[in-house]
């Protein structure tokens, strides 16, 4: 833990004592060197003072002007080298989710946080995660810039709209801390907080346990999927007017016009709204968007649902087995679709 400065919040993840090493470090050359130009200031304005009326000043030899100038261009420029690497470590730790990160889903909202776990527990302002678990939050924004900031985790990143940001970090400490909105959105910005819990796993797995009223990500997005009658055009042999979105997730696709696209987050977003972005090739684009009919949240479930019926895909969990519904739209094929060649 090391002494406790009351102007530092907690070091409540395990990338907090980095970031304060990294920082201290900035701190400690800035300091330096203030003192140092402060000092030779005034020691040079005392030691080089004008004595006399007529007084001119003396040559410097050019060698030993050579010999200054170039010791402090190469000194900074080593330090801010130093600085470079080492913040951009930094900045890849905190983006780059191990693979093993609990993914959490995440919508700023003005003027709220909403977030979304896939096991199916919601809230609001509300975080929960398990200690020593990384975490990964996957965010988004429904209106305006947004920024999503938990001190004590030492970690902060811009919620954007119309695509997907994420940041990671793992938790080492029990405790509530403060999240802030750290992006001013406008008129109740400074209301845009909550907290942080971090639990005791065991804990944590009794709160996801608890009531979930519509079951996990996955299921309320395989309801919204017959709801919006995306099974109309998406059947799972193959032979709708739109491609079968089963075991899709994760492979490369082609596109009319013969370009290639990843079947993920993104691309899966971008097909609700903007269908006609990326058609997969053998297909029209008829399908309509859905912009303004689904929230973000629900595009979150969509894309669990989408990823739950692709056997590779990271472990969904426990209870997304589909519900009789699906059984009711085809018998499961479960091929590929036409236009879907493996990878
Ligand atoms: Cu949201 Cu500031």
């Amino acid at each position: 833990m090391g002494p406790r400065l009351p102007l530092f919040p907690e070091q409540a993840s395990s990338y907090a004592p980095h970031v304060d090493a990294f920082y201290f470090f900035m701190i400690g050359i800035s300091a330096f060197f203030a003192l140092l130009i402060a000092v030779l200031v005034l020691y040079f304005a005392i030691r080089y003072r004008r004595r006399s009326e007529d007084e001119i000043a003396g040559d410097i030899p050019h060698k030993t002007g050579m010999i200054l100038e170039v010791v402090w261009t190469v000194i900074p420029l080593g330090l801010v080298l130093v600085m470079f690497v080492w913040s951009s470590v930094l900045f890849f730790e905190v983006v780059q989710p191990p693979d093993n990160a609990l993914e959490i889903y995440v919508t700023g909202k003005q003027w709220m946080w909403k977030l979304q776990h896939r096991e199916g527990q919601r809230e609001i302002n509300e975080l929960h995660v398990p200690m020593g678990q990384p975490i990964n939050l996957k965010m988004t924004s429904e209106d305006v810039i947004h920024s999503f900031y938990v001190p004590a985790m030492r970690a902060k990143m811009d919620v954007l709209p119309g695509r997907y940001t994420s940041v990671t970090w793992t938790p080492v400490k029990a405790g509530k801390y403060h999240l802030f909105c750290a992006e001013y959105c406008g008129t109740k910005h400074s209301g845009m907080i909550g907290w942080v819990y971090v639990m005791a796993p065991k804990d944590y797995q009794a709160w996801l346990a608890g009531d979930t009223g519509e079951g996990s990500l996955a299921v309320r997005g395989e309801k919204l999927f017959y709801d919006l009658n995306c099974n109309n055009c998406h059947h799972s042999d193959g032979k709708g007017r739109g491609p079968n979105l089963e075991n899709i997730y994760g492979t490369e696709v082609e596109l009319e016009g013969g370009d290639k696209v990843k079947v993920n987050d993104e691309y899966i977003r971008e097909s609700v709204l903007n269908p006609q972005a990326k058609i997969l090739r053998g297909y029209k684009g008829i399908m309509p968007t859905f912009q303004g009919l689904v929230t973000e949240d629900q595009i979150v479930q969509i894309i669990e649902y989408i990823k739950s019926t692709t056997k590779k895909a990271a472990p969904v969990p426990k209870d997304q087995a589909g519900t009789g519904k699906k059984a009711a739209a085809e018998k499961d094929g479960s091929k590929a679709a036409p236009a879907a060649p493996k990878q």
